[in-house]
């Protein structure tokens, strides 16, 4: 089947694969992020947002939505919005007119034009320019848009599927991402868990990368024990493509033996600590003689809104709680400091 795909400067190319076949891992929380997407899959153009940190397999998640659609012949048109600068950026998405400005030749479709009645899938997106921000957010509300320098709106019939780091609820906090584009984008969110916390899923992902790479070899390769130990204490913080990698290098350093050992996985020890936006601060102690419940919420929320860097909605979003149900508990109590007196 002919289907289009337009990679666009520094976009990934592109090999279609049909569905979520290509996903491997069983944890319980990758397969519901699979099932949620399958339900998304079947709408005909609801936005997605896929929320997870680099290497988690948001691209690999959106082309699965994109396939296993209606609309899997037609085009799945990518861009990645931190590797493009912004002026460029603006006439990839929106298209411009001959003359539209200096060194604009000819006229050029936007990308939301390309993508027809497919799929145009933002990369990045929390890395979108401020400047543009308001525009997409027009375009999409609209569900119109007009090339640089042209009269003419032209309808937007494509599903967008947006991926962002974590980090993007922090950048809305801050006012770097605009508040309304987050919620246009955020209407069906999918979170795709890092790789630490599905450690179950590391050892099945390893195997598939092996196999992959040494596809013909007889006898078949294998992970010695004490490699797929070696596997289950690395945190991967490049999460899936970090392993892939990591199995890639292991399979032509172990060239001459069956067996993969511990010795050919040249996993990056990092001297630097990596911030991960899932690291915990502080710990929360109960004495023997025990502790207010209340005290200890006084902390909890303390301690969120030291994460958020103080930002309420955010530390709501983190605990669980609605925003003025947070309000309410810091008013009754003083949470100014986590560790303070009573
Ligand atoms: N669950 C998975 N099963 C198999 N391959 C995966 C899985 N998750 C990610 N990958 C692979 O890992 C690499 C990184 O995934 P990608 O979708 O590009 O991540 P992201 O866009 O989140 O940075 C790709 O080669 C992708 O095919
Ligand atoms: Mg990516």
């Amino acid at each position: 089947m002919d289907t289009a795909e337009v990679g666009v400067s520094g976009a990934v190319a592109v090999e279609p694969d049909f569905g979520f076949q290509n996903v491997v891992g069983d944890s319980a929380i990758l397969r519901d992020a699979i099932k949620m997407a399958e339900r998304v899959a079947a709408t005909r153009r609801t936005t997605v947002l896929l929320i997870g940190e680099t290497g988690t397999g948001k691209e690999l998640f959106a082309r699965g939505i994109h396939y296993a659609g209606a609309s899997a012949n037609e085009p799945f048109v990518a861009i990645n919005c931190a590797a493009i600068p912004e002026n460029l950026l603006e006439s990839e998405l929106f298209g411009h007119e001959r003359g539209a400005f200096t060194g604009a030749q000819a006229r050029k479709q936007g990308l939301l034009e390309l993508a027809a009645f497919g799929t145009l899938f933002l990369d990045e997106v929390h890395h979108l320019p401020r400047q543009l921000q308001p525009k997409l957010l027009r375009a999409l509300e609209s569900r119109r848009v007009r090339r640089l320098g042209g009269l003419n709106e032209f309808p937007i019939e494509c599903r967008i599927i947006a991926a962002a780091s974590p980090l993007l609820e922090q950048v809305v906090g801050t006012g770097e991402f605009r508040e309304d584009l987050y919620y246009r984008l955020n209407v069906f969110s999918i979170t795709l868990p890092p790789l630490r916390d599905r450690l179950e899923d590391v050892e099945q992902i390893a195997r598939h990368f092996l196999d992959e790479e040494t596809r013909d070899y007889q006898p078949a390769k294998r992970f010695s024990d004490d490699a797929v130990a070696a596997l289950l204490v690395h945190r991967w913080p490049g999460n899936v493509r970090e392993l892939k990698n990591v199995v890639e290098r292991a399979a032509i350093l172990s060239a001459d033996s069956v067996m993969v050992r511990a010795e050919h996985l040249l996993i990056q020890r990092r001297t630097t600590r990596v911030v991960e936006p899932d690291d915990s601060i502080g710990d929360i102690r109960i004495p023997r003689n025990g502790k207010l419940l209340e005290d200890v919420e006084r902390e909890a929320v303390a301690l969120t809104l030291k994460i958020t860097g103080g930002n309420q909605a955010a530390a709501a979003r983190l605990l669980g709680i609605s925003r003025p149900t947070l309000a309410k508990k810091m008013a009754t109590r003083a949470c100014a400091d986590a560790g303070s007196a009573r």
